[in-house]
C-alpha cells in the first residue's frame, strides 16, 4: 500500500479501516493500476475520496526520501537525462534525497586526455543537487574501469602514477570542496577470492595505493566522509572476508577511511544475499559507517510476475539489512527506471532491475521497499 494520510503518515488503507479502502479502489487493484503518476502514485479522479472520508485524510504520494527516516534514500543519475528528460527530472526531485553521478565524476569521462578535464556535466549535477536539498555521494576516484587510456595503459611510472593519482585526487575533491557527503575514493579493488584485483594501480604501486589514496582524500576535504566500495561483497563470502581484512588493517593503520559501499548490484539468477545484516554489521564494528551504493535487482528478461515477486523480494532483504543496522547511513538505487538502466547493455539478456517500469510506473519492488521503510519508521 503506497498511500498515506497526510496528517498522520499512516497507511490510507489502514486509516480508513479495509472496507473503506476496497470501496473507493485502493484494495485489490493491481500494482501497476494503482502508480500512474511519474512523481509517485495518486488516487486517480474516478476513485477520490468522497464524503465516507474523514477531512483530513487527504492522501498524499509516499515518496522514498520521505520515509526513509534519517537515512537518505538515492539513486544514481544520468547526465544526459538530467534536466532535458522532464519525467526523469521530476521523479528524481519528487522521491530521492541523494545523487550519485551515474558516469559523471569518473576519471575517464571527466578527462579523457591528459589536462583536459571537462566539468560540465559533474558540476550540473552537483548544482541540481543543491538546489533540491539532495547530498552527494561522490563516485569514484580511483577504479580500474573507465579510465583515461593514459593511466590504463600502463606507460606511467610509480612516482609519475603515484603523483598523477594524488594530482586526480586533489582536483576533483578540491573542485567539490565541501559540497559531496561522501567520496568512493577507492572502487572494486578485489578479486571474487578474496585477493585485491591486478589494477594498473596495484600492479604499478602496490597494495599501499588503497591507504596513500585515503589519506590523499582526507587531505583534500577534511569533511567528506571516505568510502571503499565494491560489488559482491554483500553477503559474507570469501571477497567480503578480504574486504572485511583491509578494513580494519586501515583503521588500525590509522587511515582516514570512514565507510564502506555496498554495491548490491544483485541477480535474480544469483542467491539473494541471506546474510547481508550480519555483514553490514560486522563491517560497522569495525567503526565505519555503511551504506548501500548501487542496489539493483537484474533479471532474465522478459519479466513475468513471478519473477516481479521474487525481485521484490531481493529489494526487500537489501532495505531490511541496511535499516536493521545503525551505522548504514542510506540506500542508492542504481538509476530510476528500466528505460534508462546500465544493465542491458552490460548483461546481455537481464534487464527490468529497476524500481519503476520502462514507462515510469511503479513495480512490485517499489512497493516492497516502501513496506519495508515504513516497517522500520514503527
Ligand atoms: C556503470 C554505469 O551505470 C554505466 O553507464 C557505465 O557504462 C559503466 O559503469 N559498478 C560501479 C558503477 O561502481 O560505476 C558502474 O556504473 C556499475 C558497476
Amino acid at each position: 500500500m503506497r498511500f498515506r494520510n497526510g496528517s498522520r503518515g499512516s497507511t490510507l488503507a489502514v486509516r480508513l479501516g479495509l472496507a473503506a479502502a476496497v470501496s473507493i479502489g485502493l484494495v485489490g487493484c493491481g500494482s501497476q493500476a494503482a502508480t500512474s503518476s511519474p512523481a509517485g502514485p495518486s488516487l486517480s479522479p474516478s476513485v477520490a475520496p468522497t464524503a465516507t472520508l474523514a477531512p483530513t485524510a487527504t492522501p498524499v504520494p509516499v515518496n522514498l526520501k520521505d520515509i526513509s527516516g534519517t537515512r537518505y534514500f538515492g539513486t544514481a543519475v544520468n547526465d544526459r537525462l538530467l534536466g532535458s528528460d522532464a519525467e526523469f527530472t521530476k521523479l528524481l526531485n519528487a522521491q530521492f534525497s541523494q545523487v550519485t553521478a551515474e558516469n559523471a565524476m569518473k576519471w575517464g569521462p571527466l578527462e579523457p586526455t591528459q589536462g583536459n578535464i571537462d566539468w560540465t556535466a559533474a558540476d550540473a549535477l552537483v548544482a541540481s543537487a543543491q538546489a533540491n536539498g539532495q547530498k552527494v555521494r561522490g563516485h569514484t576516484l580511483v577504479w580500474h574501469s573507465q579510465l583515461p587510456t593514459f593511466i590504463s595503459d600502463g606507460h606511467l611510472t610509480k612516482a609519475q602514477l603515484n603523483d598523477t593519482v594524488k594530482a586526480h585526487i586533489e582536483a576533483e575533491m578540491g573542485r567539490y570542496k565541501g559540497k559531496i557527503y561522501a567520496w568512493d575514493v577507492v572502487n572494486e579493488a578485489f578479486n571474487d577470492d578474496g585477493t585485491m584485483r591486478q589494477s594498473v594501480f596495484e600492479t604499478t604501486l602496490g597494495d599501499g595505493y588503497i591507504a596513500d589514496a585515503f589519506r590523499w582524500a582526507h587531505a583534500a576535504d577534511p569533511a567528506a566522509k571516505l568510502y571503499i566500495n565494491d560489488y559482491d561483497t554483500d553477503d559474507i563470502n570469501p571477497k567480503s572476508d578480504g574486504l572485511y581484512a583491509l578494513v580494519k588493517k586501515l583503521k588500525a593503520d590509522g587511515v582516514p577511511i570512514d565507510g564502506v559501499g555496498f554495491q548490491a548490484h544483485l541477480d535474480l539468477e544469483n542467491n539473494p544475499p541471506a546474510k547481508m545484516a550480519e555483514n553490514l554489521q560486522r563491517f560497522a564494528a569495525l567503526g565505519v559507517e555503511v551504506a548501500i551504493t548501487e542496489l539493483d535487482v537484474r533479471l532474465a528478461t522478459p519479466s513475468t510476475p513471478d519473477k516481479l515477486k521474487t525481485q521484490a523480494d531481493y529489494y526487500k532483504l537489501v532495505v531490511e539489512a541496511c535499516v536493521s543496522t545503525p551505522a548504514c547511513v542510506g540506500i542508492t538505487v542504481w538509476g530510476i527506471s528500466d528505460r534508462d538502466s546500465w544493465v542491458p547493455m552490460t548483461f546481455p539478456g537481464k534487464g527490468d532491475a529497476d524500481l519503476y517500469d520502462a514507462s515510469f510506473k511503479t513495480k512490485p519492488a517499489y512497493d516492497a521497499v516502501v513496506q519495508a521503510l515504513e516497517a522500520a519508521a514503527k
